[in-house]
């Protein structure tokens, strides 16, 4: 079993991206991959051991040393902050964090309040641009914030903007660009290092160009 190489995976919106990709590769994968409950799927043939876990989760195993690698948004790396290092964009599931809100919002509120599902980045960007606000977390849906007033602001992630535009909000600001890593706890990547190394050579040979969004071309 030590020859395992355990990844977490994303379960969620990047998974499939991330399956593709690592298909592309030339790994085989079994169809149970892409419709399965399990929390623990074992490749034998390719030596893999896929743990499913929350996006947000995903470094938490890896700084842990239970997962050996794994596959996690920009995003989720700027939010947690985790001990892991990154080896590799994979330029999947592209997208952008942004500050939105109601399109007729007055500007000058004192300490608005801003809705989202990451505090630490929200926090520090509004730091940096000298505004004073009240982070409220929430852990999804956050686009409801400003609607039943909750929130004057929300910031989130824009993948095709369908969200925002069906519920009537507008985007304030690009914050930024957001792509999905490999990451690798740093003892893995010490007594791995030839495993790892040869994935990552694998993965970095691939034209992905941003699988999951409209510039992704086969
Ligand atoms: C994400 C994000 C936005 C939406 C953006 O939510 O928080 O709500 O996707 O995508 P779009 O620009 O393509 O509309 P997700 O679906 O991950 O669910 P959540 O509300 O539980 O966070």
């Amino acid at each position: 079993m030590n020859n395992f190489l355990t990844i977490a995976m994303p379960k969620g919106r990047i998974f499939e991206d991330a399956v593709q990709l690592l298909k592309k590769a030339g790994f085989q994968l079994p169809p149970e991959f892409d419709d399965s409950r399990k929390l623990i799927l074992e490749v034998p043939e390719e030596k893999f051991r896929f743990i499913l876990a929350k996006p947000m989760d995903v470094p938490t195993y890896v700084e842990h040393g239970v997962a050996d690698l794994g596959i996690a948004g920009k995003d989720v790396m700027l939010e947690e902050e985790r001990d892991v290092y990154e080896l590799l964009d994979l330029k999947i599931s592209a997208c952008y964090l942004a500050v939105a809100g109601l399109p007729d919002a007055k500007i000058n509120d004192v300490a608005p309040k801003v809705a989202t599902k990451y505090p630490h980045v929200a926090a520090a960007y509004f730091r940096e641009q000298g505004e004073q606000v009240e982070i409220i977390k929430l852990n999804g849906s956050i686009e409801l914030a400003p609607l039943i007033g909750l929130a004057d602001r929300i910031v989130d992630i824009v993948s095709t903007g369908r969200t925002l535009k069906e519920n009537g909000l507008v985007e304030y600001e690009r914050m930024v660009e957001i792509t999905s890593r490999l990451i690798v706890n740093p003892v893995s990547f010490r007594l791995k290092d030839e495993r790892i190394n040869e994935l990552v050579e694998r993965l970095s040979k691939l034209k992905t160009g941003g699988f999951g969004n409209e510039n992704f071309k086969s």
